[in-house]
């Protein structure tokens, strides 16, 4: 609908000889503090001394140099001293909104602007043999919701889980379970006993032991390999149960244990392509020049690592997929690291490294500020923090419905605990730290996940009481009505925006500010039994669609009851 202004201001501005960009329009275009003033006003205060006039002699001219635009666009066009003043014709943009709502559905807000092209979104990628710990949470969330985003925008979306399940530290693991492991132990609580053996391995003294250990696995040797397999097994059924919980899925999972052979093809190549110096016996890639410092990809007992393991990762990738962008949803202390892995592939001659992307989020900052990845020095698992989150959101829905069955509630309380923990993360911006605290985000109060679920069921129960139909009439629009419809339009610019910024927090922003808006107008509007029902019911239901498609893109169900 802002185009439609700026075209308009455009065409009279040229025929005042100004010239200017259409950007630069919408620039100084403002939205007026009141709706009473207009959708959009236009300061006139910059082309004063163009023309010697007064500002308000401008405003004049240019509003006459517009003319009368159409009847269905605009209702009215009005000077206020130096500002023009648009008015929307309302009734035509709620007609246009109820009509897209309520016939595109779900598909409201999407666009085809992907061209079914390929992104794959790497994001969760936890380290196994230890609990899923809330360190990897903000990854699974919010590359969920990144995926989302860009199906929205018409890509093919690769959801890819990349489990940390190789490396220096099963060497630890395993120099633990020999000495001091049992499987009958293991098999009790397999998690919470692999870290803890790992700790107990986790010092100086086995060193030496530990990589000896690591390197016959990387050899194949048959006791070591199995002993990982069963370490691997376990792991990756916690894991599983935990992604089912939060209702994530993957498309593929990969490990970084996958490329054995491939590893030493990645070598070969580096070498010769030149790219390889040994330094104190081990390979590096040297990029100081770039201001990367250096990557360590073989050890000098020929050990692999992280970075040779990435490698090798993305070039297999780039076969299978050919992908024409690769997102990595990764925390902000591996931005040295991802910048090292894109430089090098760049080096290698792959010109695709420049569809790489690191996309960073920062950490979880408990109410006192501090880092939450540890809590008096021991690690905070998922597993206790959805376990707390629900109880506390049946705290919140016995209060509502005392009388609810056990089921029920169950049902419930895991839906708007996921909703708490997935909003309470996504309204941030991901590249800032998140306040992480539980018990702001089961509020049913304020911005929160089971707010904006609260309005939802809110606006189901009405639709409940309501006889269908699809007709109606708009009458005199109320102003919290235009306020509402104006924002549920901007829907398909807000998707849009957060897949151009990959950026969630805007969708969970305006989820928020529309169900506030619906909330107002609920309580200012009565629905039923008033002249305007029908067309009322009809917003209702558009609100009830946008706020469904922004939970969708956010990753979290609504509930017709709470
Ligand atoms: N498992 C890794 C960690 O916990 C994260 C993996 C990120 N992805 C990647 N391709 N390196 O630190």
């Amino acid at each position: 609908m802002k185009e439609l202004v700026i075209k308009l201001l455009k065409k009279a501005l040229k025929a005042k000889k100004v010239k200017i960009k259409e950007e630069q329009i919408d620039k100084l275009l403002e939205i007026p503090p009141n709706i009473e003033l207009g959708d959009y006003a236009f300061p006139c205060f910059f082309l004063a001394e163009k023309f010697k006039e007064s500002p308000e002699q401008v405003a004049l001219d240019i509003r006459e140099k517009i003319g009368t635009p159409p009847a269905t666009d605009f209702e009215d066009i009005q000077t206020q001293g130096p500002y023009i003043n648009f008015f929307f014709n309302r009734k035509s943009l709620a007609k246009k909104l109820v009509w897209n709502a309520i016939n595109k559905k779900e598909n409201f807000g999407k666009s085809k602007i992907g061209d079914k092209k390929k992104i794959i979104v790497e994001f969760s990628s936890p380290n196994i043999a230890k609990p899923f710990g809330i360190g990897h949470l903000r990854s699974t969330i919010i590359g969920n919701s990144i995926a989302n985003l860009c199906e929205f925008q018409g890509f093919k979306v690769i959801r890819l889980n990349y489990l940390g399940d190789w490396g220096a530290q099963f060497g630890r693991l395993l120099v633990a379970y020999k000495k001091f492991g049992n499987e009958k132990e293991l098999q009790k609580n397999p998690i919470e006993y692999m870290l803890n053996l790992y700790v107990k391995a986790n010092k100086k003294q086995f060193d030496k032991l530990a990589a000896e250990e690591f390197k016959k696995l990387e050899n194949g040797e048959k006791e070591e390999v199995m002993l990982w397999r069963t370490f691997k097994e376990y792991s990756q059924e916690e894991f599983n149960e935990m992604y089912q919980k939060l209702g994530i899925k993957f498309d593929q999972q990969l490990g970084e244990s996958m490329y054995g052979k491939k590893m030493k093809e990645t070598i070969k190549e580096l070498k010769n392509k030149d790219l390889l110096k040994k330094s104190q016996g081990a390979q590096i890639v040297d990029l100081t020049k770039y201001g990367l410092g250096v990557c360590l990809i073989e050890k000098k007992d020929g050990a692999t690592l992280y970075a040779t393991r990435d490698l090798t990762s993305a070039i297999d990738r780039y076969k299978k997929y050919k992908f024409d962008r690769m997102i990595y949803e990764v925390g902000k202390e591996q931005e040295l690291y991802f910048n090292q892995l894109f430089k090098i592939l760049e080096l290698m001659g792959y010109k695709w490294a420049e569809k790489c992307i690191h996309v960073i989020h920062g950490h979880y900052l408990d109410k006192d500020g501090r880092r939450f990845s540890t809590r008096k020095g021991k690690s905070v698992f998922m597993k206790d923090i959805l376990t707390e989150t629900i109880s506390l959101a049946k705290k919140e829905i016995k209060k509502r419905s005392p009388k609810i069955n056990e089921s029920e509630l169950e049902k419930r309380a895991s839906k708007i605990a996921i909703a708490a923990i997935f909003y309470g993360d996504l309204k941030n911006n991901r590249k800032n730290n998140a306040l992480f605290d539980i018990k702001k985000f089961v509020s049913f109060e304020g911005d929160t996940g089971p707010y904006i679920q609260y309005s939802y069921a809110r606006a189901s129960s009405i639709q409940r009481k309501a006889k269908n139909s699809q007709k109606f009439e708009v009458y005199d629009l109320e102003n919290i009505e235009i306020e509402l419809i104006k924002k549920l339009l901007e829907f398909p610019d807000i998707a849009l925006k957060a897949y151009t910024f990959l950026n969630p927090s805007l969708i969970a922003n305006y989820a928020y500010k529309i169900s506030k808006l619906f909330n107002e107008f609920y309580h200012s509007c009565p629905v039923i039994g008033s002249k305007s029902e029908m067309f009322r019911l009809a917003l209702v239901e558009a609100f009830r669609q946008i706020i469904k498609n922004c939970a969708h893109l956010l990753g979290f169900e609504l509930l017709e009851e709470m």
